[in-house]
């Protein structure tokens, strides 16, 4: 490609847990989206992070260079590198920066930090039809649940939050008490199409305000096991389906029903989930029934947007560009949270 000065064009890398992943865009469209998925973690129940760093570090290289070719460009045509700095793990977000930083340094290109969490929010804008604003955002990943404003500005307030685990998170446990691999939440979406919803009932937590709490709804699917195993040492097996279904449907519903009580309360007629656990057939449902419900605009990413990505840093990178601060050499991981308290 004959990539005029005139272009905005940017490289991003985001290596948060474990996915390696680097995307272009070029005047706010994606030209490529590479992603590495870990598969080293599937049999040991969660993300371990020093095999995660190392997985990174062999596979940067490769992911970097797939991505610039299939967006036809060269490093040289890249003018900003925005990279995901946070949250994470820290080796896995160090590998990133390190690799980002050696190619600011050789080429002159100023890095842009992006936070992890607020490029979640910024997928929804990659693609059309994009959410008016205000818009309203359940952000549902494996470390987070969150509920943020954006404002007419594109900047973000948050509304709500989990107290303890994340929706991924208890979703992960579950599977892991069921002996299903990592991450456990896509197991689960897929087995429960086959089981009854409503074969077992588990009592959903009350928080205050806008909150979440999710070790509660974890411990109670541990105690219903450990119950029935006594009677029953091949309950898992047996009622595998409709315990998936049933703890599905607890949490989707749960994650709505605040969700919904925010709606009601601000009149935000824009909403929208992001975050891995967007990738769920049974939310995906759920937020377009609320959507009719409560009469709003409803807004879901594309699947490849939802778990972790590049894409969303490039696009976040691209919608900020004015506004954050290129570092030279001194970029720093993890930095402070950019969203109003
Ligand atoms: O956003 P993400 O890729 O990484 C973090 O930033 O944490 O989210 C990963 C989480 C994991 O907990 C995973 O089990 C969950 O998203 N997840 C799903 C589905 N796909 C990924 N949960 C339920 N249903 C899915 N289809
Ligand atoms: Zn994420």
């Amino acid at each position: 490609m004959n990539i005029k000065s005139t272009n905005k064009v940017i490289l991003a890398i985001e290596t948060s847990c474990d996915e390696t992943a680097a995307s272009v865009c070029i005047n706010g469209k994606i030209y490529s989206n590479v992603i590495f998925q870990q598969e080293d973690h599937s049999n040991l129940g969660g993300v371990v992070p020093e095999i995660a760093s190392r997985a990174h570090l062999k596979k940067i290289n490769q992911v970097v260079s797939n991505s610039l070719e299939q967006a036809n460009i060269s490093i040289t045509d890249v003018d900003a590198l925005a990279i995901a700095n946070g949250p994470g793990l820290m080796g896995s977000l160090l590998v990133g920066s390190g690799f980002a930083k050696g190619l600011a340094s050789a080429h002159s290109i100023p890095m842009l930090p992006v936070d992890h969490l607020s490029a979640h929010i910024y997928a929804h804008f990659i693609d059309a039809p994009i959410p008016e604003l205000p818009f309203a955002c359940l952000l549902v990943s494996g470390g987070h649940t969150f509920i943020f404003e954006m404002n007419e500005k594109y900047q973000l307030s948050l509304i709500g939050k989990t107290i303890d685990d994340a929706a991924g998170e208890a979703l992960d446990k579950c599977a892991k008490l069921m002996k299903l691999p990592y991450p456990g939440g896509p197991e689960i979406d897929r087995l429960s199409k086959m089981g009854n919803p409503n074969a077992f009932v588990f009592s959903k937590p009350k928080v205050a305000d806008y909150n979440y709490s999710f070790s509660g709804l974890k411990t109670a699917f541990l105690n219903l096991i450990r119950n029935q195993e006594q009677k029953n040492p091949n309950f898992i097996e047996e009622n595998l389906f409709d315990l998936c279904a049933s703890i599905q449907k607890t949490i989707v519903d749960y994650l709505i029903e605040v969700f919904k009580k925010y709606l009601k309360y601000s009149q935000i007629r824009n909403i929208g989930i992001s975050g891995g656990v967007a990738a769920n057939s049974m939310l995906r449902e759920a937020i377009a029934n609320l959507g009719e419900q409560v009469d709003a605009n409803f807004f879901i990413p594309d699947l490849s947007y939802c778990t972790d990505n590049a894409a969303m840093i490039a696009k976040a990178g691209d919608m900020q560009f004015d506004q954050l601060k290129t570092t030279e050499p001194n970029f720093e991981p993890y930095a402070k949270s950019p969203w109003k308290k």
